[in-house]
């Protein structure tokens, strides 16, 4: 458990970042002389001791196959593997059955494109999804639409990076059979109203995804009182593992949608003659899954719920509204993505030089940022950018980072003179 939170009256629980990093070990380094200034947490955040120790712990003590063996190891391992879905699904307040595991956000996507979408779009029909999906909210649509012979429809955005409501309730029809939607973008930062724009999709019978990778860490996911079809993340974008993430879908989906991979525990039993489906959710579970990948995705959770979703969310935008100005202070720079409501998300350019140069600078001085189009290419198209430096902040961030960060900002400019 994390003792790094304090409660007090006016505002709830507060973080102390410096007390939280002492939890991360890989912050302890240096990175090329200097003290490592993590800012690339939209990337994949790094992970509490908590969760490396349940990973380790699994391997040590109760490594076996889940769902399979009567041997206590494979009874233990199938413990832990169940008890971290009833962690997903308490932490997006689903019902365990509505949790399918999956390598991650792209895989979810793929998933509900497969099957969902084989199953209910068909020629003729569209996909809506916005301008600033990531790849992974696009790409699974277009392969969808090009096999069926389906239009991939498009929800612009303005220049601050807010959704246009109004452009969608003209591109709403019943040609539309799902719309995708990023619920916080991880090239801008948007935090969109996903409660609203499921309103305004359901008023049409349209179900609604959500990519949920960038939202996760961030912001409270509610899947009951979006009312939200489908929601997909990542455990390595919240403080857990890469390789291992989640589904949420209705059950009434889940029991309809046919199986999309076949193989062991997906099934009931298999004869040549034909095969029968296991229950939900193992009908979308083929082969032996990340066990461990899933013990310390709900190792992460219980972290997260130990500091409070709440505390994170309020330092990260205190963060954000310092970085924000600090960046601003610099000559030559356009920030990219300043919608109201934003995760901690900092996209920016400088007119004159190009983000990768930006990025290896930085680099050299500890500060580790993301540049280029963060797989979002038409995001960066609407921008008129190549690529963007992105800085990103996490729970154990602090206004020093930002500090550093301006300061290699401010080399930049000298070894530019721009
Ligand atoms: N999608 C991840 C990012 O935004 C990798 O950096």
């Amino acid at each position: 458990m994390s003792t790094c939170t304090t409660q007090t009256a006016a505002s709830g629980r507060r973080l102390d970042p410096l007390l939280l990093r002492a939890e991360f070990p890989i912050l302890e380094q240096m990175v090329h002389g200097h003290p490592l200034v993590y800012l690339d947490n939209a990337a994949t955040t790094q992970k509490p001791r908590t969760v490396l120790e349940a990973l380790e712990r699994y391997y040590e003590r109760d490594n076996a196959n889940v769902h399979r063996g009567v041997h206590l190891l494979s009874q233990r391992a199938t413990d832990a593997f169940e008890a971290a879905r009833r962690k997903v699904a308490r932490f997006v307040n689903a019902s365990p059955q509505e949790i399918v595991f999956t390598r991650g956000t792209t895989e979810a996507v793929n998933l509900v494109a497969q099957s969902f979408g084989l199953q209910h779009v068909q020629r003729g029909d569209a996909v809506l999804v916005s301008h600033m999906e990531h790849h992974s909210n696009i790409v699974p649509w277009q392969l969808l639409c090009e096999r069926v012979g389906a239009k991939l429809l498009v929800i612009p955005i303005d220049d601050r990076g807010v959704l246009e409501l109004d452009a969608l309730d003209r591109l709403l029809s019943p040609r539309v059979k799902l719309l995708g939607l990023v619920h916080a973008s991880n090239a801008l930062g948007t935090l969109n109203p996903v409660a609203e724009v499921i309103r305004r999709a359901h008023a049409h019978g349209i179900p609604v995804l959500l990519d949920g990778a960038q939202a996760l860490p961030h912001a409270k996911v509610d899947v009951k009182a979006l009312d939200v079809d489908f929601y997909a993340c990542s455990a390595h974008k919240v403080y857990g593992p890469t390789g291992i993430g989640a589904l949420y879908a209705k059950k009434q989906h889940l029991q309809a949608m046919p199986p999309w991979q076949g193989g062991g525990d997906m099934i009931l039993s298999v004869s040549f003659a034909g095969s029968k489906w296991n229950e939900v959710p193992f009908k979308f579970e083929a082969g032996t899954p990340d066990i461990a990948g899933a013990i310390g995705f709900g190792a992460a959770l219980d972290w997260v719920d130990s500091v409070g979703l709440g505390a994170i969310a309020a330092h990260e935008a205190e963060l954000l509204a310092y970085a924000t100005e600090r960046v601003r202070e610099l000559p030559h720079v356009r920030l990219i993505g300043t919608a109201p409501e934003k995760v901690g998300v900092l996209s920016f350019v400088f007119d004159d030089v190009h983000p990768h140069d930006v990025g290896t600078i930085l680099d050299q001085q500890g500060v580790a940022v993301r540049t280029g189009h963060h797989c979002a290419q038409p995001v960066m198209e609407r921008y008129g950018v190549p690529a963007t430096v992105r800085a990103s902040f996490a729970a154990y961030n602090t206004r020093a980072d930002v500090d550093a960060l301006v300061d290699g900002l401010r080399a930049v400019r000298e070894m530019f003179r721009v």
